[in-house]
């Protein structure tokens, strides 16, 4: 699909669709009023008579009985005027674009986003169309009877490099989607490393790919650990982008891709189990930013880091009681299986800290805790240095993705002693979120470290705006975006 600039009259392109948002209240004024002209008045009394009226999440389809060359038009909400944002440019441009396709597009063209949000709200606009319009098809053996949207012009732009951003942002976006999406019986470990590799060597990122061999030799005795069960056996990915100018500081981004959660010998009963090939979200959310991240090329070092391993139960598994050796040299005693991604992410960020990451972020489906804690559609967040805290929910606010900050409370540490080892991998089960980014902590090395637990939003049961059911790529687009916050 291409977004392009376009001039001329919106109501005069050689399209079949018509993409219009519009402030409530006020639908058929202002930007709509053109086309209400060449209607000769037809989309005002419509409009009229389907009651919408430009409210956030709410859209339309008007036929123009063909007196422009286009044969709809969909009107997209924006809500009050006073209460736009990007990201509601974004869910309504992708609703719209969604509405579309539904109604047969083929060729769109789009009036201009509010002005006031600038190349801002152009990018928006672009990206809420291409992450709307995402479908994942390759498991359908037969073609769905909604074809694809093969061009979107923005009448009224000029700003073509705002386009590209936005479709840069939504591809890596995408490509995490994909990458939760998959089974797991396709993607284990040394598959989802292939596709690190691949994606790196497209982008000119640096990668190495570490397998249990060299795991084991390098000392990584928690990846190695979690693993063991599975013939898919370990990886640990290392993605690097070193940009062409100065560097204005070293990021480190981690994370967690179990490919699929069984709960290993602490197995899982069937609905916890359900939807556990998404236990990757955390690391296909690094890999979806770092492509984003190698063309939109922010003057940052930055390390992906993905730990991912299969959790499964068998006679090579781990157990219960078991001491894991960590990378850092700590030891963990195993009291539950079923807590596997602190474990894989604990060596991760021992490794992630020794590359020199002056930060680090690790993002992680770590635990149902976190989605009783704060529901399905916001991530918990802690973290360790109030400026990087700061930093990372503006990052997160204008990417359209909810997160919480939430304690690390230091007494809640007593629940994670052991008696034969260093710490214990699971306490009990209150403040469970809390308690699994207390563990994390401990392998954290005094880097300043944010922790996202992705478990809720990581998948959607629903489909709203921009977002799809499945795999939502939750936690790419913050990561992109505090780069270039933190650029200016
Ligand atoms: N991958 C799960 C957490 C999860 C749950 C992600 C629901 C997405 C949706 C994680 O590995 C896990 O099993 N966590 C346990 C931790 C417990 C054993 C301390 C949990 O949340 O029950
Ligand atoms: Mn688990
Ligand atoms: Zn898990």
């Amino acid at each position: 699909m291409k977004l392009e600039t376009g001039s001329g009259k919106l109501v005069e392109q050689q399209v079949d669709t018509l993409l219009v948002g519009v402030p409530e209240g006020n639908p058929a004024g202002d930007t709509a009023d053109e086309v209400n002209q060449a209607l000769d008045g037809k989309l005002q009394s419509a409009l009229a008579a389907t009651g919408f009226q430009g409210k956030a999440g709410t859209e339309c389809v008007i036929p123009t009985f063909g007196q422009i060359p286009a044969e709809r038009i969909v009107m997209v909400g924006l809500g009050e005027a006073s209460d736009v944002t990007v990201d509601r440019i974004r869910a309504a441009w992708g609703a719209g674009a969604r509405r579309a396709r539904q109604a047969g597009a083929r060729q769109i063209a789009s009036a201009p986003p509010p002005s006031q949000f600038g190349s801002a709200g152009t990018r928006a606009a672009a990206e809420g169309v291409r992450l709307g319009l995402y479908r994942h098809l390759v498991y359908k053996s037969e073609d769905t009877n909604e074809g694809d949207v093969e061009r979107i012009v923005f009448t009224g732009i000029d700003d073509q490099e705002a386009l590209n951003a936005g479709e840069t942002l939504a591809t890596g976006v995408s490509l995490a989607r994909d990458l939760v999406n998959a089974p797991g019986l396709d993607l284990f470990p040394e598959r989802l490393a292939g596709r690190a590799w691949e994606m790196a060597s497209d982008f000119g990122l640096e990668c190495t790919v570490y397998d249990r061999a060299a795991l084991q030799e390098m000392g990584a005795g928690a990846i190695v650990g979690v693993g063991q069960g599975s013939l898919r056996e370990p990886r640990l990915i290392h993605l690097v982008y070193r940009p062409e100018g100065q560097s204005l500081g070293v990021a480190g981004f981690v994370g967690k891709a179990i490919t699929f959660d069984t709960g290993g010998v602490s197995l899982k009963p069937p609905d916890g189990m359900r939807n556990m090939k998404m236990d990757m979200a955390g690391g296909a959310a690094v890999i979806g930013a770092m492509r984003a991240i190698a063309e939109l090329k922010p003057p940052f070092t930055v390390h992906g880091v993905i730990a991912a391993a299969e959790n499964m139960p068998s006679h090579s598994s781990y157990r219960p009681g078991d001491v894991l050796k960590t990378l850092s040299g700590k030891t963990v005693e195993i009291t539950n299986t079923d807590a596997e991604g602190r474990l894989v992410l604990a060596d991760a960020l021992t490794f992630t800290a020794r590359q020199g990451a002056e930060f680090m972020i690790d993002l992680a489906t770590l635990t149902g805790a976190s989605v009783v804690a704060v529901g399905n559609s916001a991530a918990s967040l802690f973290g360790t240095d109030d400026a990087l805290v700061q930093d990372v929910l503006q990052a997160a606010e204008f990417s359209g993705e909810r997160m919480w900050h939430m304690p690390l409370w230091d007494d809640y540490r007593q629940d994670l002693d052991s008696d034969i080892a260093d710490i214990v991998n699971s306490g009990n089960r209150d403040g469970g979120a809390i308690k699994a980014a207390l563990f994390l902590k401990e392998f954290t090395h005094d880097v300043p470290w944010v922790h996202l637990d992705i478990a809720g939003p990581a998948w959607s049961t629903k489909e709203e705006g921009y977002r799809i059911k499945c795999g939502t790529g939750f936690g790419a687009h913050t990561l992109v975006t505090l780069l270039e916050q933190r650029a200016k």
